[in-house]
């Protein structure tokens, strides 16, 4: 049933059918208590307009004319929203829907939950076709988005392993599109919004850095594809948004990065200068008693790959997180390993609890760090839960870790908890 027919907007408004259009995605981001973005593809349309509104049926909708980018990809940015509510949209011509629900208030107490992890569709997978993962995974995650338990996620990078090396946009684009076209992907893409940064896998080739040659297309291309939050520099994808009383800081771990076999010392770099700078003045500056940093690379980790190879910029952040008086509120989150673990402070660098979430649908790789609860290994498909839990004078934060099997029954591995006070 088309859901365009039965109402519109304004009273004494005669609905015009019209013609039908092909939506093959959308995907809901830029989330704030009061705005969001949704960015749409449809080859097939010379305009598109969206419709939303805070009934299921989109009764009573307002509408929002897109913008056309590269691509066919339309740009709808839904302003005046109401905090802390569910909306639902939908386009004229089309039955494709998506909902997503808005951030309260900020400096709200706010119990919410995402969820997060990384790494979808390396080599070898049973749901792996070209690089791009249709795992079940996405199904469990889109039923807690359904279900209202998590209000989105972050996807932590690798969300192909398409490696693109040259500087090509269409290569990127494809990627994009070809994700979108994992159903799973897709269908849970409808169901709420979706923070993302890339990692090694998704920016360039494996291990790829600031010098890779698909740096100004994956960058171009992010900016194109993803319905991305307030981005402080015209290259890097870094950012920061707040959900009630905790921060989120989302680092690019890949435009500025020296190469993993360089000599680490003052000049080795994971985050470059200018992102270094603006994420100590946002740690700086931020009120909340929380501060969750997507630190893209294994903070707790000695391989090559991780901080362990960058750990002259570690412990200067360790030293400035200190010289602020911040270093007790933050909670790192990477992905990159494939496997599930948490350490509470006991072992990773700066007493900082750290989470390890991943894969979405990758093999398991090595054993690295030393953590208090994992390392969780023993399957293809993981992810991690993030909850918040504020009673207003300290936030409870709860990580779990699950694992999915191809049945899609799902066994909490653990699920650990640190408090933040203020
Ligand atoms: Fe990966």
């Amino acid at each position: 049933m088309r859901r365009w027919g039965h109402s519109g907007g304004q009273a004494g408004y005669t609905p015009v059918e019209p013609p039908a259009i092909t939506v093959s995605w959308v995907w809901a981001g830029n989330v704030s208590d009061s705005a969001a973005t949704v960015l749409a593809r449809s080859t097939d349309a010379s305009a598109v307009t969206l419709r939303y509104s805070t009934s299921s049926d989109l009764s009573g909708f307002s509408t929002v004319v897109g913008t056309e980018g590269s691509d066919d990809v339309w740009k709808f940015d839904l302003p005046a929203l109401s905090p802390d509510t569910r909306y639902y949209y939908g386009f004229a011509g089309s039955d494709v829907t998506g909902t997503f629900r808005t951030f309260p208030t900020v400096g709200t107490a706010y119990d919410f939950a995402i969820w997060a992890a990384s790494c979808a569709g390396h080599s070898g997978g049973e749901y792996v076709d070209d690089d791009v993962s249709n795992a079940p995974t996405f199904d469990v995650i889109r039923a807690r988005l359904e279900s209202g338990e998590l209000i989105g996620g972050v996807h932590m990078g690798d969300r192909h392993y398409r490696d693109i090396g040259s500087n090509n946009q269409t290569s990127f684009r494809n990627a994009y599109n070809d994700v979108m076209a994992a159903s799973r992907q897709r269908l849970l893409h409808e169901q709420g919004w979706m923070d993302y940064h890339w990692d090694d896998h998704d920016f360039g080739p494996n291990d790829s850095h600031a010098g890779s040659a698909s740096k100004p297309a994956a960058q171009a291309v992010y900016r194109t594809h993803v319905p991305h939050w307030t981005l402080p520099d015209d290259e890097g994808i870094y950012h920061t948004y707040v959900i009630g009383r905790v921060r989120f800081i989302i680092l690019d771990v890949r435009s500025y990065r020296s190469t993993n076999g360089s000599t680490d010392n003052s000049s080795k770099t994971m985050l470059g200068a200018t992102q270094k700078a603006w994420a100590l003045d946002i740690v700086d500056n931020a009120t909340e008693p929380c501060i969750v940093i997507f630190c893209g690379s294994p903070w707790n980790g000695d391989d090559s790959i991780t901080w362990g190879s960058f750990s002259t910029e570690r412990d200067e952040l360790i030293g400035e997180f200190t010289t602020l008086g911040k270093k007790d509120r933050l909670f790192m989150v990477h992905g990159d390993n494939h496997f599930l673990a948490f350490d509470d402070g006991t072992n990773a660098p700066g007493g900082i609890p750290t989470a390890q979430l991943a894969a979405l649908d990758a093999g398991f790789t090595t054993n690295d760090g030393t953590w208090t609860s994992g390392i969780v290994k023993a399957e293809q498909q993981q992810y991690g839960i993030l909850a918040f839990t504020d009673t207003g004078s300290q936030i409870t934060v709860t990580v779990t870790g699950i694992s999915v099997d191809s049945s899609s029954d799902e066994t909490e591995e653990f699920s650990e908890d640190v408090v933040y006070p203020g």
